[in-house]
């Protein structure tokens, strides 16, 4: 009697990335990062992460300050709890095939849907004086760096939903001009942390570029510095805790006091019932405190140690060039280049 073979269930393939804009904030770790660690737990998927330093130049930097900033942000992903050998965390401007991708992307994407890319709007306004090509077509970058990987499963916060959305159309029509060449991915958000607001202005995203330091809560802000951001988080002048209507501040720190606890908005809502703001605001700078404290000690481990730092990244670079390698081959191949 022949034996029945059983071949093992496909893994989903995960694939996210990060700028280096030095250590990384709440909002990216509670968006993303923590969900790249939980998955990496996971044995249904095989990840993949990077640090996409090629898009961070659509933005004028300081040669010294991006090198440190490239460092600080690969240690803090490893703080986090990313494990290069389960989960290979590769550099992107050390795999050329995202370059090379990118391009062949820009001839597959339109001019109207990179136009309508709100993040292109922002970034725009603010750096009105360097509205170059590349933060134009970096949505299309980012297209290359999903589709390399033929990734099932992409992990972002809500802010990237857009670029995901694009990198599906894209996807679709060259898989509808020259027969299926990549694999069309899916967006991973969380319910909870997938929009974390700036401390200080509510109604906009946090992040590092915030103005006022005190909306920004970083990976590697000391406990005390944790804790006086959060007692000076905007609020309003309800002084009841709840989730409403119009209580951007409040519902903030709910979102993120769910996501780091995993307590429903209706458990907090009771907890401090009869409790001021005060009260509550501390609550959460100490949940935050219990979640990134050990993260930050990690952290300072990691970034002095940088021959580590680059051993981590040159396998995994090896292993993401082998990947990206068969992907941009098979891609010309369709179109028509000869080798
Ligand atoms: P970046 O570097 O701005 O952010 C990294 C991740 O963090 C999430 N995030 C947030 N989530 C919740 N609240 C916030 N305030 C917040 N701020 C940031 C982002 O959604 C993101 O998931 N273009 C991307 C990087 C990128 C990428 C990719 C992502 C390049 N190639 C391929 C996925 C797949 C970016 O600039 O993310």
């Amino acid at each position: 009697m022949q034996e029945t073979v059983q071949t093992p269930a496909k893994k989903k393939v995960v694939l996210s990335a990060i700028q280096p804009s030095g250590t990384i904030t709440l909002g990216n770790y509670l968006g993303a990062v923590r969900n790249w660690v939980k998955m990496q737990e996971n044995e249904d998927y095989n990840c993949l992460y990077a640090l996409a330093d090629l898009h961070t130049i659509t933005v004028r930097q300081d040669t010294a300050t991006f090198r440190k900033n490239l460092y600080d942000a690969y240690a803090s992903i490893l703080a986090c709890g990313i494990d290069t050998e389960k989960s290979p965390f590769f550099i992107q401007s050390h795999v050329p095939a995202h370059s090379q991708l990118a391009w062949i992307l820009n001839c597959y994407t339109q001019y109207g849907e990179l136009s309508r890319m709100t993040q292109f709007k922002d970034k725009s306004a603010k750096h009105a004086d360097n509205i170059n090509a590349g933060l134009f077509t970096y949505p299309v970058l980012m297209a290359g760096d999903i589709l390399l990987y033929q990734a099932d499963l992409v992990p972002i916060g809500a802010d990237q939903k857009q670029h995901l959305e694009l990198a599906r159309d894209i996807a679709t029509r060259f898989n509808g001009i020259y027969g299926n060449t990549f694999k069309v991915p899916e967006g991973f958000i969380p319910k909870n942390g997938a929009r974390v607001m700036s401390l200080q202005n509510p109604t906009s995203k946090m992040s590092k570029s915030d103005e006022n330091v005190n909306g920004c809560v970083l990976l590697t802000d000391s406990d005390d510095v944790i804790m006086k951001k959060f007692k000076r988080a905007v609020t309003d002048n309800d002084a009841k805790v709840f989730y409403g209507e119009g209580k951007h501040g409040i519902n903030n720190l709910m979102s993120i006091y769910s996501a780091v606890t995993g307590l429903t908005f209706e458990q907090i809502e009771h907890d401090f019932d009869g409790k001021g703001y005060g009260d509550f605001k501390t609550a959460v700078g100490e949940a935050v405190i219990a979640e990134l404290s050990p993260i930050r000690k990690r952290y300072e481990e990691f970034v002095k140690d940088k021959a580590y730092l680059a051993e981590c990244y040159a396998k995994s670079d090896e292993f993401a060039n082998r990947l990206a390698q068969r992907t941009i081959d098979k891609c010309m191949k369709k179109i028509g280049f000869i080798k």
